[in-house]
């Protein structure tokens, strides 16, 4: 089930979490990180207008793939399902998440922060983790630390990351691509800023 979620993850290099808070942004916005070269996007569940966005970028872009974040539940997951997300990534991992996600067929990147965490996910068949929060669990030191024992896993860090040291992570050799916030902040979104999203997108895209 993950086979195809670690193509889109391979190519990502760097993947936008995104929270939009009016379901009009998600068309602009998608467009100016797809032309920055960033075509895998997340948009996280945290706002009312999360699943019309999604609905909105998986209708209209198809260079786009998009997925859901902040998926909690099960509930999340059929509604991320529903809206045409093609991934979902959640912040962490519980057992009703993953029974739910046994029985779907979009693939989901679920969280870790520590090694036990990411041998429960390597039991339920999980190569790909998200590693969660990355800075404050130990940023690049602790992904090297995990490689050691737990090499076959590879990682999207996400918390934290910006273009500062989104490059140390993905210099690892357990790092496929690395998430943020930063090139399309809120801040930018609500000023509808599209060129400088696109730029920063540019300059991100850069560091694959
Ligand atoms: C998040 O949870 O919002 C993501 O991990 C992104 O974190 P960031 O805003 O620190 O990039």
């Amino acid at each position: 089930m993950q086979k195809k979620l670690a193509e889109v993850l391979e190519q990502a290099g760097v993947v936008p979490v995104l929270v939009i808070e009016k379901v009009e942004d998600a068309l602009p916005l998608a467009e100016a990180l797809v032309e920055g070269g960033l075509n895998v996007l997340e948009v996280t569940l945290r706002t009312e207008a999360a699943l019309g966005a999604v609905e909105q970028i998986a209708k209209h872009l198809p260079d786009a793939h998009v997925g859901t974040g902040t998926v909690l539940n099960g509930d999340d997951l059929r509604r991320s399902v529903d809206a045409g997300a093609s991934f979902m990534v959640s912040p962490g991992s519980t057992e009703q998440l993953l029974d739910a996600a046994a029985e779907s067929d979009v693939p989901l990147l679920p969280g870790a922060a520590n090694p036990s965490e990411v041998m429960r996910l390597l039991e339920r068949g999980y190569r790909y983790q998200k590693f969660f929060p990355a800075e404050a669990a130990g940023g690049v030191p602790m992904l090297k630390s995990i490689g050691g024992p737990l090499a076959q896993v590879k990682f999207c860090p996400t918390g934290g990351i910006g273009p500062g040291n989104a490059a140390d992570y993905l210099a690892l050799s357990n790092v496929v691509c690395v998430g943020g916030s930063w090139m399309a902040s809120a801040g930018l979104v609500r000023e509808g800023n599209w060129a400088e999203i696109t730029r920063l997108a540019k300059v991100a895209s850069a560091l694959k």
